[in-house]
């Protein structure tokens, strides 16, 4: 995928409204767009002058919230619940399953681009632990077979951004 441009950045902050009240929607919206996850830091510089937030509000933003990297990352980070009750009861096994299927340890990026494994907080979906979050979609009661076939549709870029898909 092609880097932004400063103009694709300066027209995602349009569609906002150029609103700094937006500013977490606007990042994201930028992360995603970046088609490696992650914010350039001089889109953090463009998004402080245009939305007239000082700069290090929008690193504390980019800092607080476990979503934004400001490295490059996968196609597909997938997002693994390390809040309790899901790291007592699960955590561990599923980062192994996840480990062993993607070939990566968890913080690391698959040669190819395509798969980032990191930790996140609650994706609020407890109640169908084991859970994770790929983009916008909650995958839960996962098993063995399923984490495979959740790194299958990766590589494959078969992830539909449903809730809770069945697999
Ligand atoms: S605590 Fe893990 S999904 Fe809520």
């Amino acid at each position: 995928m092609q880097e932004l441009s400063k103009e694709q950045v300066l027209k995602i902050m349009e569609h906002y409204g150029n609103d700094p009240q937006q500013v977490i929607a606007i990042l994201l919206d930028i992360q995603v767009s970046s088609g490696r996850n992650y914010l350039d830091k001089k889109w953090a510089v463009l998004a402080s002058e245009v939305l007239n937030i000082p700069l290090s509000k929008i690193y504390d933003i980019i800092t607080f919230y476990e979503m934004f990297s400001l490295q490059p990352r996968g196609e597909y980070v997938i997002e693994i619940c390390k809040s309790p009750p899901c790291y007592y009861t699960y955590t561990k096994e599923v980062v192994k399953w996840f480990e062993e299927a993607a070939g990566i340890k968890m913080g690391e990026t698959t040669a190819d681009g395509k798969i980032s494994l990191v930790f996140t907080n609650c994706v609020g979906a407890c109640d169908i632990g084991p859970a994770v979050k790929i983009g916008d979609a909650v995958f839960g009661e996962l098993t063995v077979n399923r984490v495979h076939t959740l790194i299958h549709r990766c590589l494959s870029d078969n992830i539909k951004p449903l809730v809770h898909e069945e697999l």
